[in-house]
């Protein structure tokens, strides 16, 4: 250990963690604070520097006089960015979503908070709550899945969790970036409801029940209107009907023009310029271009006034302003607990997609030939750019840096000792060559992969966002050729989400393992041998490409960016995901939580009771197969008729049960007044309907719903237990080739900011002389 980390450790070790308070305490000692305060300090607070500059992906000054440290912000949401091996290369945040497991979010947000806290970052740049609406995405592995609900719930659990460590959680990105291509040059078009229901869900969430203490605004322009510049967005809608209290900061290289932006409500100002605005790259420009603005009336003083309360109110609800670590980077914090976790997380959140004959565990068997490069130690390169060994994280800066990765074909060959198996490797992907490894082997495990990441990094062609959903460097060729010589091949997948599987009837066993950080090869042999019952399940629906509402686009409409943006209509609504599927009548490859298990769970006994807060649904749950396992049981309602075009069903509620066999236990899932309203926008509120009934359905996925029953909205109850809920096209009331039309179109007059085109471009002049 080096002299450094041991004063550092001893210094951790004596400075003890500030309580977080309650947003009025924080507010009391904010309004104190900031009172003396200068134009200059104030604006300070506000401006960010050092555009990964230092060990901070972008901080705040120090303001001297007063004792203020400034302020750190780090990325990301799989664990501290930049560490250089010192820090948790934690698993994708889509794996920790795929364990259906509230107890394990939490402690992975828990486990993060504090490699954030011991290294002094006051802000960590997570979570990440986007909707997958495309599979093909580039960042859908930083979030945790297509369904609202679910996606609200995991986010939550992650801010409590990093909270819990007095860091701030950095809920992102507000709003709309379901893309990587254009995503600083283009708008997406959501309609209102769907805003609220679908997209504002998760930060609803986060908001109001995790007391997320800051936000990060979006790339992208909502509905016409930047992000960062929409007023409606985040003064009327976060700030005013949320009631958010702390600091919406800006992503990195988003901020253009300085009235709009303050003006509309930001309050932090990340470094970098667009490459089509202004010219700056190391800081943002707020800085006294701020005290211009004032100056000349383009905004109160109170919005200066206000956004310096908010960013100390923030620091204060944190326990930030006393006795918070020095920031260092480079403190230790890779520990054997971490470990230990990120293995857990990553073998639970391995879903099994097949096991024909009950290939899988791993018995029987004398020798196995382990196949493909994704078995093999990774290369590691900057920010994850490259995609060479096997794949742990995708790339970005969303991504870590590694201390170790171990790769499955380690993990495996020292497994299999214990069993006197023999492993024999081919770790290229090169058909013929594998071919000739799997042969004479008893079993044939074949890894593949397909990789995605962020917009500022391209690796093999896909600029973030991938081309297609096929796997990479020939997988599926290299799986035929395995499987045409060997009877008993099983398929691993490293990827961000679905990929093609035109090879699934050729195959008896098929993992999916997403990306699981560091531990990835111990969590895979876990499973792979049986020490762990799968148990994971896919927080979206699995389908060839085109069969899903929306997809990616890559062409730029406007590649000069600017006012004139790429536009991106969020046509299917409300219809995201499993939803569309339902509404459409398409059958999915594999449906949202679906996910094998070496044991059968029966649910029975499905009974819902109205109470004043909310529906509380109770049903038993039986183990009865022959080793202990977890079952997952999942509760999807339908809402009542009043409530117009809304999908036959929608997920809202899970808990997951370990079993022994034989085992039963009655489980009793709660949902809430929220989670049983729907967004109406005439009133613009949520709304619980009182009148007709609700259909509860359960089981173990959305198309396994054996299980029915419903309740009045009004809280009397009907009983109808374990009528058949047939989940197939005919059930849904609209027909499957009805289209759907959503009137996505952008009224200029909805964003009050955008107004007057005349006046906006005025300003904007005025703006730029400024400058
Ligand atoms: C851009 C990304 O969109 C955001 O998620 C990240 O936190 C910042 N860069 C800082 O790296």
């Amino acid at each position: 250990m080096k002299f450094n980390t041991v004063l550092s450790t001893v210094a951790l070790l004596c400075a003890s963690k500030t309580l977080a308070m309650t947003w009025e305490e924080a507010d009391a000692k904010a309004r104190e604070w900031v009172a003396d305060l200068t134009n200059e300090e104030k604006i300070t607070l506000t401006t960010g520097r050092e555009n990964m500059q230092g060990v901070c992906v972008g901080s705040i000054d120090p303001i001297e006089r007063k004792g203020f440290k400034g302020i750190c912000l780090q990325d990301g949401p799989a664990g501290v960015r930049f560490g250089k091996g010192t820090a948790t290369s934690w698993q994708a945040s889509i794996n920790t979503a795929a364990t259906f497991d509230r107890t394990l979010l939490r402690k992975v947000g828990e486990a993060q908070g504090n490699e954030f806290y011991q290294r002094g970052i006051n802000f960590a740049l997570g979570p990440a709550m986007g909707i997958q609406r495309a599979p093909a995405s580039g960042r859908i592995w930083e979030s945790f899945g297509e369904d609202p609900f679910y996606v609200a719930q995991c986010g939550l659990e992650v801010v409590k969790g990093i909270q819990s460590q007095g860091v701030v959680a950095t809920s992102k990105h507000f709003i709309g970036n379901d893309q990587e291509n254009n995503r600083g040059s283009s708008t997406s078009n959501i309609p209102e409801q769907a805003l609220w229901e679908v997209y504002m869900e998760p930060f609803y969430r986060a908001v109001i029940d995790g007391e997320s203490n800051a936000v990060m605004s979006s790339y992208n322009a909502i509905n016409g209107t930047y992000s960062v510049q929409n007023e409606r967005l985040l003064t009327k809608y976060l700030k005013g009907k949320l009631g958010f209290q702390g600091a919406v900061v800006s992503d990195w290289w988003s901020i253009f023009d300085v009235e709009k932006s303050f003006k509309a409500g930001m309050d932090m100002n990340m470094p970098g310029g667009k490459y089509w605005g202004p010219d700056y790259i190391g800081d943002s420009f707020w800085g006294e271009h701020i005290q211009e603005c004032i100056d000349a009336g383009i905004f109160p003083q109170e919005r200066l006034d206000d956004a310096a309360l908010r960013i100390i109110r923030t620091l204060y609800k944190a326990g930030q302003m006393e006795n918070f670590p020095d920031v260092n980077l480079y403190v230790d914090t890779l520990t054997e607990e971490n470990i230990a976790l990120n293995r857990k997380v990553g073998a639970d959140s391995n879903v099994l997609l097949k096991n024909a004959e009950a290939i899988l565990p791993i018995k029987g068997v004398n020798k196995i030939a382990v196949i493909g490069k994704d078995s093999m130690p990774t290369k590691f390169c900057e920010d994850m750019k490259c995609s060479d060994g096997t794949l742990a994280l995708g790339w970005g800066s969303g991504t870590t840096d590694f201390k170790y990765i171990i790769d499955p074909l380690s993990a495996l060959t020292e497994r299999a000792k214990q069993d006197n198996i023999e492993v024999v490797s081919y770790g290229e992907d090169d058909a013929e060559g594998g071919a000739e490894a799997a042969k004479d082997a008893d079993l044939a495990i074949v890894f593949v992969q397909a990789d995605s990441g962020e917009e500022y990094i391209t690796v093999e062609g896909n600029a973030g966002d991938r081309l297609n959903l096929d796997l990479w460097h020939g997988g599926n060729e290299l799986i035929d050729a395995v499987a045409s010589v060997n009877e008993n091949t099983i398929v691993v997948i490293h990827a961000p989400g679905p990929v093609n599987v035109p090879f699934l009837d050729k195959v008896k066993g098929v993992v999916f393992a997403g990306m699981p950080g560091q531990e990835t090869g111990h969590a895979i042999a876990d499973v792979l041998f049986g020490d762990v019952n799968p148990s994971g399940h896919l927080p979206y629906t699995w389908a060839p490409r085109e069969d899903y509402p929306a997809d990616v686009k890559y062409e730029p409409e406007y590649p000069d960016g600017g006012e004139k943006m790429t536009v991106y209509d969020y046509n299917e609504g409300l219809f995201v995901g499993y939803r569309w599927f339902d509404k459409q009548g398409i059958e999915p490859t594999f449906p949202f939580g679906y996910g094998l298990s070496y044991t059968d769970f029966k649910y029975e006994n499905l009974e819902g009771d109205m109470e004043d807060d909310g529906l509380y649904v109770t049903l038993t749950v039986t183990n009865t197969g022959d080793v202990a396992g977890a079952a997952v049981p999942m509760i999807f309602l339908s809402f009542p008729e009043v409530v117009k075009d809304h999908p036959a069903r929608v997920f809202k509620g899970f808990d997951k049960v370990m079993l022994q066999p034989g085992e039963s236990q009655e489980v009793t899932i709660f949902i809430d007044n929220h989670d049983l309203s729907y967004f109406d926008v005439d009133a613009m509120e949520y709304v619980k309907p009182e009148e007709g009934k609700y259909t509860i359905y359960a089981g173990s996925n959305a198309r396994d719903l054996p299980l029915s029953t419903s309740v009045l909205a009004n809280g009397e109850c009907e009983s109808e237990n374990e009528v058949d809920a047939d989940i197939d096209a005919g059930d849904n009331e609209d027909s499957a080739d009805e289209e759907v039309e959503v009137d996505a179109e952008v009224d200029a007059d909805d964003n009050e900011d955008s107004a007057d085109e005349e006046e906006t471009e005025a300003l904007r002049k005025r703006a730029y002389k400024l400058y």
